[in-house]
């Protein structure tokens, strides 16, 4: 009982009509400006996976907003980020999106400075160095780096608020039975939807529009069927507490696996989970506002968003497999992905009808409804980013 006592009422749902963020908030200029300086560049953003720089002097560029960061592997193995910029007159330094430097030197394009792997200004190719000037003065912009079990991570704030570590939703799953750092990408979608990331971030956060929008994944995950999420999401679910059907407990169909076109897992699950995290069917790790990971038993799926404009947001979503699973003869990597893409474009294309529609002028905001309470969450969350990091 004493859970009872901590939480006397564990029903998710909202009970009041709460308002959403003004209509203006998705696509006026000046608002998102206000995202990418509050939220975007103070905030841990994913941008890669460690394994996509796996070999000395690689390199990969990343846009968060309107900057673009490079974060390179340098000869003793670390990795390290700057802005994609020359201290001389600006110049963009990497003009790949991915490569492998010819030499331990970043070197501009434009006058050829050249930067150790570390930023450090190393060559200046003038005839003669003018007074008063110290190449110490003039190492690349850094960018606070860390690393989350083969996913990189960047900070464009000069001082992070807090380490990475602190950017995980306290609602998160627990992905530590998952081999994360040993798995390689199998498939990897990039897309740009036509929408402000937020409307992502809310589609993501509610299970009611999943029997309208997604009818093979409500058949295989029966509680989304039901428009929620977990448990708790229904005002009944007391009635059903120790019911385990999957309508109630939030599993997969019976027969079903994993999140696949026929439901089986392909190839052996791994071999750390519990018998809770099988029975959970998807497990959810989020890093607002960048990142959502889920495990599933055989194999985890990425998604990282990318502000682009007010309307416009990049996704880019992994398949990540073990290395054996992906060498296995006959392994049916289509029967994992396409279901997954399905969920996806699903979902990018309800963002765009949703984003379409905000432009009313009658439309100042709209309303939430109990099931939509974990966007509530989100709502506040950005409103504290602004209210924090509003200068
Ligand atoms: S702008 Fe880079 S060397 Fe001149
Ligand atoms: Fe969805």
């Amino acid at each position: 009982m004493s859970q009872t006592l901590e939480k006397p009422d564990p029903y998710n749902g909202l009970r009041r009509a709460e308002p959403t963020l003004p209509s203006t908030a998705y696509y006026d200029p000046d608002a998102f400006r206000r995202d990418l300086t509050t939220i975007w560049q103070r905030n841990w953003v994913l941008v890669c996976r460690s394994a996509d720089l796996a070999e000395p002097l690689s390199f990969r560029t990343a846009r968060i907003g309107d900057q673009e960061i490079v974060v390179v592997r340098d000869e003793t193995g670390a990795l390290h980020a700057f802005h994609n910029t020359c201290r001389h007159r600006g110049a963009q330094l990497c003009r790949e999106s991915q490569g492998r430097l010819k030499a331990r030197l970043i070197t501009c394009p434009y006058h050829a400075w050249s930067y150790s792997l570390r930023g450090d200004l190393v060559r200046v190719p003038s005839k003669t160095l003018p007074e008063g000037f110290d190449r110490k003065d003039f190492p690349l912009y850094s960018v606070a780096l860390e690393e989350w079990r083969g996913f990189v991570f960047v900070n464009l704030a000069e001082t992070p608020d807090a380490p990475l570590a602190r950017s995980f939703d306290r609602e998160s799953g627990d992905l530590s039975n998952w081999p994360l750092e040993d798995l390689i990408a199998g498939h990897v979608f990039r897309t740009v939807l036509k929408c402000n990331w937020k409307v992502f971030w809310e589609n993501f956060n509610e299970c009611l529009h999943c029997p309208g929008v997604h009818k093979h994944l409500s058949a295989l995950v029966p509680i989304y069927g039901r428009g929620l999420m977990v448990r708790h999401d229904d005002p009944e679910w007391a009635r059903n507490a120790d019911n385990d059907a999957p309508e109630f407990s939030g599993g997969l169909r019976p027969g079903a696996e994993t999140w696949s076109e026929d439901g089986r897992a392909h190839g052996p699950s791994f071999p750390g989970l519990s018998d809770r995290d099988r029975a959970a069917g998807q497990t959810y790790v989020v890093s607002l506002p960048s990142m959502f990971v889920v495990g599933h038993v055989d194999y985890v799926r990425s998604v990282r968003l990318s502000p682009l404009g007010p309307e416009e947001t990049e996704l880019t979503a992994e398949w990540l497999f073990t290395p054996e699973q992906l060498a296995a003869p006959g392994f049916d990597i289509a029967n994992i992905v396409d279901f997954g893409l399905r969920v996806l474009e699903e979902d990018a294309d309800i963002c765009e009808v949703n984003q379409r529609g905000l432009r009313s002028a009658r439309h100042d905001r709209g309303v939430l409804m109990p099931e939509e309470y974990d966007i509530h969450r989100f709502h506040q969350w950005v409103r504290n980013q602004h209210a924090i990091h509003d200068a």
